[in-house]
């Protein structure tokens, strides 16, 4: 098996970044420093390190969703000292390598998958997929037509428009309009500046889905894996 794809499989990175990591020098087979992408292992038998700490495959990938709160950083360390979601996860995997797909905003909240799998991350993640991301958003007071249709047709952030994105009027109740937004780009805190655009400021964020999974009922602060199909939808992206 070729070197990246057996790094990938102990949970390392992606194929991509475990390249990098081999002709970085940072990698070693049997003791010794390959360079070589075209390296091959033998799972059984070959003994492995990275940074001269020995690997494994890890064989099944964890996939799990979870219901970010707000108040959380998405990354796996902060040198803030803010909270990671990674300290929601409590311990329950050690030893695993597993970070988040993508992130939310500290103060967005809702659902954040969480894999060992960095091949499937990077897959969610490339613009090219367009996997659809579904958003609830409120606002103070009600919302025009005229502004939900400048949203689906797209508003200029830093000087580039926002793609076609589906935009509905949930509903109106004291005085906030709640409003789901579903768009297949990733840009930077892109739902709340499109709102921003229109002179409307977000006060709560949620997303409610990746494309066909959804957070469903799973309770604020709280995590659990994928169901097979839900993981096997993912893999299929
Ligand atoms: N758009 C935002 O503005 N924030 C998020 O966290 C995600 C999408």
């Amino acid at each position: 098996m070729r070197i990246n794809k057996f790094l990938a499989e102990c949970g390392i990175a992606s194929r991509r970044n475990c390249e990098a990591l081999v002709l970085e020098g940072r990698v070693k087979v049997n003791n010794k420093k390959v360079l070589k992408l075209a390296t091959d292992v033998d799972p059984e038998s070959d003994l492995v390190s990275v940074d001269d700490k020995p690997v494994k495959p890890i064989g099944k990938h964890l996939y799990i969703m979870l219901n970010k709160p707000k108040g959380y950083v998405c990354t796996t360390s902060d040198e803030l000292g803010r909270k990671t979601v990674m300290e929601l996860l409590k311990d329950k995997y050690p030893g695993k390598r597993i970070f988040p797909v993508g992130r939310l905003d500290f103060d967005t909240e809702g659902l954040l998958l969480l894999t060992t799998d960095g091949d499937l991350a990077n897959r969610l993640m490339h613009p090219r997929n367009e996997i659809s991301k579904t958003y609830v958003a409120k606002i103070e007071g009600e919302i025009s037509e005229a502004d939900l249709n400048k949203l689906r047709s797209g508003v200029e952030l830093d000087g580039v428009k926002t793609k076609k994105c589906k935009v509905k009027l949930l509903g109106f109740d004291e005085n906030m309009s709640r409003i789901e937004v579903v768009i297949t780009e990733g840009r930077n805190r892109q739902v709340r500046r499109m709102f921003e655009s229109i002179n409307r400021d977000v006060v709560f964020l949620k997303r409610t889905a990746i494309g066909d999974i959804k957070l469903g009922g799973l309770y604020r602060g709280n995590f659990r894996e994928l169901k097979a199909n839900e993981s096997e939808y993912l893999k299929k992206i």
